[in-house]
């Protein structure tokens, strides 16, 4: 039986947990054609909820159209794949397709024929970088008015949406706002993980997102559902486990979804012969963990300065310190605080660190305090 706790991709199926209640809620807003702000730290799955959201839209006869603004750069390729989706998404017939994306003033459809000669109409629509803005509200339009011809609901959801900083700033962020504001037909979410980016774009009245749609806060999953999918598995694939002793994978991985995939799936492995978990393997998992991704941080320790390295030694061993403290300064012999300001700015940047909402700075890989553990008991 293959080793059903899957990380690092889109899980489906069988394979995604719970979240039942976030899917019907997602699902009432959208039915509604509401705007929502899902947002979340890092790895607390997001993108796996929303995919599967989607399943459940479409069931329900709702068109939709999924664009991770990651992917990108620059608002000319985001007004052709945004343009383009939601086109396919509405209208499935190819030359119906064809011909709308001809009628359009600022977009160009790149028509590619594969080796059968079947025509593919659709995503890539070219763009002149002057015409960019006008290029996406024209998609935005034409998106609403597809809809309503085809009297059918329409859900664009945008991941990675802090990402839209990167574009000409707030320019595009009034005009997205008016046109939404026009439309009937349309529900948008907008999800993201750069929390404190995502909150001053919706939580500051000078901003143009400012009160467009709720917030929905994307919590871990329910510790009791997560236990009983991890239980279901085991016992599908013949292992033993105690209950109570379950709880110490919770509260290792701190709920996050990513980290409770990665060590289900890594006890799974380790316990294939005996069947049997027990609690020296589970403390055992996250040291495991942190040796199979040793390269990568490896890769990261390197390219740490000597201040930053001690900062995640501290952070390591306690995520409550202050590194702003004069008793940490003194402790550790590091400082003035804008250097150490510079320092946790800079881990921040690489995607090592992330700061919480209460300021506090925290391990985006949940297993990296385990490896600095794990390299200094080497060391010595
Ligand atoms: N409901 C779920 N059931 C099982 N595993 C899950 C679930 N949600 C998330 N995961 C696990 O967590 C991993 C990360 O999830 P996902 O990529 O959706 O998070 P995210 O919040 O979008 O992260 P990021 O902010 O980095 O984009 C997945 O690869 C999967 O292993
Ligand atoms: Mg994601």
């Amino acid at each position: 039986m293959e080793n059903p706790f899957k990380y690092g991709g889109i899980v489906r199926g069988p394979y995604f947990a719970d979240r039942r209640s976030e899917i019907k809620e997602l699902n009432r807003e959208m039915t509604n054609l509401n705007q929502v702000f899902l947002v979340s730290p890092r790895r607390f799955g997001k993108t796996c909820l929303l995919l599967n959201l989607i399943e459940t839209l479409k069931r329900n006869a709702i068109a939709c159209a999924y664009i991770d603004l990651n992917a990108f750069p620059d608002i000319r390729s985001f007004a052709g794949v945004l343009t383009g989706l939601t086109a396919e998404a509405l209208e499935t017939n190819k030359d119906k397709l064809l011909k709308m994306f001809s009628g359009f003033k600022k977009l160009r459809p790149k028509v590619s024929v594969d080796r059968d000669g079947n025509v593919s109409a659709g995503v890539e629509l070219a763009v002149e970088e002057k015409d960019a803005l006008s290029a996406l509200l024209e998609g935005m339009r034409h998106a609403e008015k597809l809809a309503a011809k085809k009297k059918k609901k329409l859900v664009v959801i945008i991941d990675e949406f802090s990402d839209l900083e990167k574009y000409n700033g707030q320019s595009i962020e009034k005009a997205i706002r008016s046109e939404i504001q026009k439309q009937a037909h349309i529900g948008y979410i907008f999800s993201g993980s750069e929390q404190s980016v995502m909150l001053a774009m919706i939580r500051d009245p000078k901003r143009a997102f400012y009160k467009l749609g709720r917030i929905m806060e994307l919590g871990p999953i329910e510790r009791g559902a997560y236990a009983k999918f991890v239980l279901g598995w085991l016992k599908k694939g013949g292992y033993t486990v105690n209950d109570d002793d379950l709880k110490r994978i919770f509260e290792i991985g701190s709920d996050v979804p990513y980290n409770i995939q990665r060590l289900c799936n890594v006890m799974w492995d380790n316990a294939m012969e005996t069947k049997t978990i027990k609690p020296v393997l589970i403390e055992k998992l996250p040291v495991i963990i942190a040796q199979q991704d040793s390269p990568h941080y490896e890769m990261l320790w390197r390219s740490a300065s000597q201040p930053q390295k001690i900062l995640l030694i501290a952070l390591s061993q306690d995520q409550t310190v202050k590194p702003f403290s004069k008793d940490f300064q003194l402790t550790h012999g590091i400082g003035p605080s804008s250097s150490i300001k510079a320092s946790l700015d800079s881990l921040v940047k690489k995607g090592v660190l992330f700061k919480t909402l209460q300021g506090g700075y925290h391990f985006v890989d949940g297993f990296m305090p385990y490896w600095i553990d794990y390299i200094r008991k080497t060391i010595r």
